[in-house]
């Protein structure tokens, strides 16, 4: 019997990534690792997690943390992000609000809502390789998201029909993008506003990033902007997707989406179809943990990570050889780096871990069509400014050895 052949055709569409293998090789004590795209543990609010479990799971509050519950999510953390949207332009409703386990979950249920096979889904080259993911399991085409003024949108129309099928949404992180770590100004919003206008389809806003602006002037959501313009969320077409993984905790998969109401109740039959509810007892904890503390801790966060930011673009112009260029983030947790053109990523990453004992992740598998081999991603978030200094200094040495090869 081979269960292989039971597999549907999305499955094939899932494949590990080939360096899986050496970030394995990531825990060892010796590497500098700026792969992983992931919080300081260090800066987890641990003590205000620990009161806020132990709040859920006092006697008056047990029975409700420790049972089934309702899809939308638990009403306190609801009415808090009610709050928190306004306070970031986004005036709403408890019932445009959805709880998801971890934006990623949103980033699937919306593929599984509104892909259909053979259509296109619009994102940045490169992009956030999760979304890629999540979208790739609906078996759509990507192309690729251009927001230049001279651009013609109907190109895009004109692609997907030929595909046999149309623009569903233009998925994007307009904060301090996952792998960039660029930042999407007014007018590109604007521009993307209007783009999705004229193609008739919608926006995915990933907002994963938003509070981490570490320096420059907020810009707002795209999500505010288009409210602004039409004065009603529900005539709206983006569709934003927040997270606490980068703020308060990834650990316990707390995100949410905020879209205009029938299609925050269809992702609630979703949800219901898909694991009923995110789990209470977590929601309870990221809401206790939220009321105590979220301005005071993310602000924190920011002076600790822009410190790290500015020791890893420091390090970088004391180490880059010619010819390296890189990003220059205002908020995020990552820089990106275009080596000379030829430069391979993923080889130097194999050099670099065996020669230099420093890692990153390569670029190449941030774009939809396997291009920018000549790019990697650094991530500042998970290492002091001395581990950042001597990791750049190590990643400079193996990028001029292998320069002069
Ligand atoms: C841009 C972006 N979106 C979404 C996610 C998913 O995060 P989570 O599911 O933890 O909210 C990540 C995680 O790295 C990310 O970088």
């Amino acid at each position: 019997m081979k269960l292989e052949e039971m597999f549907a055709t999305r499955a094939d569409r899932l494949k590990a990534s080939e360096i899986r293998e050496l970030l394995k090789l990531l825990d060892q004590p010796d590497i500098i690792s700026f792969a992983g795209g992931i919080p300081d543990p260090a800066l987890f609010p641990a003590e205000a997690f620990q009161a806020a479990y132990a709040k859920a799971l006092d006697p008056q509050h047990q029975a409700k943390a420790l049972q089934y519950s309702v899809s939308e999510g638990y009403l306190p953390l609801r009415e808090w992000l009610v709050d928190h949207m306004a306070g970031i332009g986004v005036p709403c409703d408890v019932d445009n609000v959805l709880i998801t386990s971890g934006s990623q979950q949103a980033l699937d249920y919306l593929g599984k809502l509104m892909l259909s096979p053979g259509d296109t889904a619009l994102v940045n080259w490169p992009t956030y390789l999760g979304a890629l993911a999540a979208f790739n399991a609906y078996e759509p085409r990507f192309d690729r998201l251009d927001l230049g003024v001279n651009h013609d949108v109907s190109d895009y129309a004109d692609r997907a029909e030929v595909a046999g099928g149309r623009v569903k949404f233009a998925y994007l992180s307009a904060d301090f993008s996952n792998p960039t770590g660029e930042t999407v100004d007014a007018a590109g919003r604007a521009r993307l506003i209007d783009m999705a206008e004229e193609l008739d389809c919608a926006i995915i806003e990933d907002g994963a990033y938003q509070a981490l602006r570490y320096d420059g002037d907020a810009i707002q959501p795209i999500l505010a902007m288009e409210l602004a313009q039409k004065g009603d969320l529900e005539a709206c077409r983006t569709i934003y997707c927040g997270s606490f993984s980068k703020t308060l905790s990834p650990g316990l998969r707390v995100g949410w989406i905020v879209a205009a109401k029938p299609v925050i109740s269809k992702l609630v039959l979703m949800k219901q179809a898909a694991d009923l509810h995110s789990p209470t007892i977590n929601q309870m904890a990221i809401h206790g943990v939220a009321e105590a503390c979220f301005e005071a801790h993310v602000s924190n966060l920011r002076a600790a990570y822009c410190a790290r930011r500015d020791a890893m673009l420091a390090a970088l112009s004391d180490h880059m050889p010619e010819g390296v260029d890189w990003t220059r983030p205002e908020g995020g947790m990552f820089v990106w780096i275009t080596l000379p053109k030829g430069m391979d990523g993923a080889r130097l990453l194999d050099r670099a871990i065996r020669e230099e004992r420093v890692a990153f992740v390569p670029g190449g598998a941030f774009f939809a069509d396997g291009s920018g081999t000549n790019t990697i991603r650094l991530s500042f978030s998970n290492s002091d400014a001395a581990a950042i200094g001597e990791g750049v200094s190590r990643l400079g040495a193996v990028l001029r050895r292998a320069l002069s090869d």
